[in-house]
């Protein structure tokens, strides 16, 4: 894919791993579009990042877990650029407790967002993914492969949408869309009531690598889909004795 002019949407784009693929297609001259729930938050990143890349960045506040939100943050994408040629289904919450402590809110909230959430934001975009012969990337996890103690909500919504996009592969391959699941381990981001520390989080892996592994999936050969990428950090602390 050439990426210059491009039109990518990115949910939950606003900080950690949205942010960082936002700005690696910014930088390649594609026209992004961010959300996330929070209208004042939106505007502001939005504000912050037109300094630099102008008319290139949009913003649009809504809430994936609702189809309507999608359906106007596309609508909205293709009034101002007229195409849409990437999804980056990205938004995503946890909640980490023992099955015996996890409430049914925290279990709704994390499978609506990670789940429903992505589901919602390719119903909304496929009609026009299918025009351009698009790209749909959703952001997993090494949660969607290696469960672990407290994990039962966030594994069940990563295995699910490893599954999900790995289906919805198959659907629509037919179309020249390609779908792609990338499933990080530990990025230094605001996820979970993180505070990403430059010296704490060295070790981990960084929102602009991310972005960085979304460039190369879209500049890979038409012939060539790397459907499902797992990506770690190289030396995690428990890797040294
Ligand atoms: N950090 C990691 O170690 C890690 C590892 C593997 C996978 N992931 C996955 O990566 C994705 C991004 O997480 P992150 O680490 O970048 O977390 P983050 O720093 O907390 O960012 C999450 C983003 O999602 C948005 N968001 C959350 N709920 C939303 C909703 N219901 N509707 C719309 N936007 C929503 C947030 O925006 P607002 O708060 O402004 O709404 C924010 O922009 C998630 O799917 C996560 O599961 C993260």
């Amino acid at each position: 894919m050439q990426l210059e002019g491009k039109t990518a949407l990115v949910t939950g784009g606003t900080k950690g791993i949205g942010l960082g693929i936002a700005v690696a297609m910014l930088d390649q001259g594609m026209k992004v579009m961010i959300t996330g729930r929070k209208k004042s938050t939106v505007t502001e990143v939005v504000k912050k990042l037109s300094r630099k890349y102008k008319d290139n960045i949009l913003g649009h506040a809504g809430n994936v877990t609702e189809l309507k939100d999608q359906k106007a943050a596309v609508s909205m994408l293709k009034k101002e650029w007229k195409k849409l040629d990437v999804l980056i289904a990205n938004a995503g919450v946890g909640h980490f407790h023992s099955i015996e402590d996890l409430t049914s809110k925290q279990w709704n909230e994390v499978i609506d967002v990670n789940l429903t959430g992505v589901f919602n934001s390719c119903k909304a975009s496929i009609a026009s993914l299918k025009k351009t012969k698009g790209y749909i990337i959703t952001i997993a996890s090494l949660a969607g492969t290696n469960f672990f103690a407290r994990g039962t909500a966030y594994n069940a919504s990563k295995f699910g949408l490893v599954g999900f996009t790995q289906a919805m592969m198959m659907d629509l391959r037919p179309y020249d869309i390609k779908c792609s699941t990338i499933m990080p381990g530990s990025v230094s981001t605001y996820f979970n009531d993180h505070k990403p520390s430059k010296k704490k989080d060295a070790w981990k892996i960084q929102p602009e690598d991310i972005g960085q592994m979304v460039l190369d999936l879209l500049k890979m050969p038409a012939r060539t889909l790397p459907s499902k990428v797992e990506v770690r950090p190289f030396r995690p602390p428990s890797s040294y004795k």
